[in-house]
């Protein structure tokens, strides 16, 4: 019996030695010390075994199991430490290298503009709202102290789109939506695309962009026009730029003017990019007309404002030198890749 015992324990030692699978331990455990395993079957033959020397048998055979059991524990902890390792080992993750570059794009030069443009208004207080793109001939228009028989409304320069709505040829209707809503008073500037009948050149498109400007409160005048668009074009121009008003006619506006910016590429003394003139006009504006702030249900007796239109695509060809309008649209990446 002891013999036997020995014997099992030596193939049982052995198998769990050649073993590098847990599954296949788990089996060999099963083979040894399961219902139907090895050292199962000795107990079986313990009735043979005279009674006297039942309790020493016993004992040896449990002796035998947990040596055995012994053995397995541990070749299973090594087997299963091994494969930690392993796997830890796997997922290893080198922080030191370099992170991957994401490509993000570049910002367009319209975008870069915008954003110039809106942060400087901003900063003086100005609130930043969108106006619908189709609008109805009263906002784009009539609201705008804009009579019927106006040239700006013939078909050859208004898409439209059927008898009451059109796409704005202009961002000023936002004005009348923002005066409309009663809130006073008002700081706001309205970037969006604007729509106009225009044949694609250098200079033109059917499609491009203008930023309004309102201001609406008490006792405003036109030498708060100035100052705040003279302080605009040093912020977007550099500090040296000096401005000029050019007498205008705009429907909504009155007095009306076009503002010059002393050329920032010679400084004002004359140059190519200033066709020799040394200004260069950026932005049109003017007094908000009595009747247009009537017709939004403002008393012009107790407010009054001004208004401003800018050019966004002007201010972005200007800043970054472009010299054909069609660049900005044609989307070419060679030509964004710069921005
Ligand atoms: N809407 C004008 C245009 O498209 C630009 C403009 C001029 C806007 C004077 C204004 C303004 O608000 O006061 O030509």
């Amino acid at each position: 019996m002891k013999e036997k015992l020995e014997q099992i324990k030596e193939e049982a030692l052995s198998q769990v030695q050649d073993c590098a699978e847990v599954d296949r331990l788990t089996q060999i455990r099963v083979n040894f010390l399961g219902k139907k395993g090895k050292l199962t079957d000795i107990l079986k033959g313990m009735k043979d075994v005279a009674p006297e020397d039942r309790p020493r048998v016993g004992q040896l055979v449990n002796e035998t199991r947990a040596e055995i059991e012994k053995v397995f524990d541990e070749a299973q902890k090594k087997l299963e430490k091994v494969l930690r390792e392993a796997q830890l080992k796997s997922e290893v993750i080198d922080v030191t290298l370099p992170a991957k570059k994401n490509s993000v794009g570049h910002k367009h030069p319209n975008t870069i503009a915008r954003q110039e443009v809106e942060n400087i208004f901003i900063g003086m207080g100005y609130e930043v709202v969108e106006g619908p793109e189709i609008e109805t001939d009263y906002y784009n228009f009539e609201a705008l102290n804009i009579p019927a028989d106006h040239p700006a409304k013939d078909e050859q320069d208004t898409f439209y789109i059927n008898d009451k709505f059109l796409l704005r040829t202009q961002t000023s209707g936002t004005q009348v939506h923002v005066m409309e809503k009663g809130k006073l008073p008002i700081r706001m500037i309205a970037p969006g695309r604007v729509f106009r009948s225009d044949e694609v050149d250098a200079t033109h498109s059917p499609s491009f962009h203008q930023i309004e400007g309102l201001v609406i409160d008490k006792h405003i005048t036109f030498a708060d026009l100035k100052g705040t668009l003279a302080e605009f074009a040093k912020e977007l121009f550099g500090q040296d730029t000096k401005v000029r008003f050019r007498p205008h006619h705009f429907n909504f506006t009155e007095p009306s003017a076009e503002m010059d910016v002393s050329c920032f590429k010679c400084g004002g003394s004359g140059c190519r990019f200033c066709k020799g003139t040394g200004w260069i006009e950026i932005l049109g504006c003017g007094m908000v007309h009595p009747n247009v702030l009537k017709m939004s249900k403002i008393d012009p007796d107790e407010y009054s404002g001004f208004a401003f239109g800018i050019g966004l695509e002007r201010i972005a060809l200007l800043k970054y030198e472009i010299d054909d309008m069609r660049l900005l649209y044609e989307n070419d990446v060679r030509f964004l890749k710069q921005f």
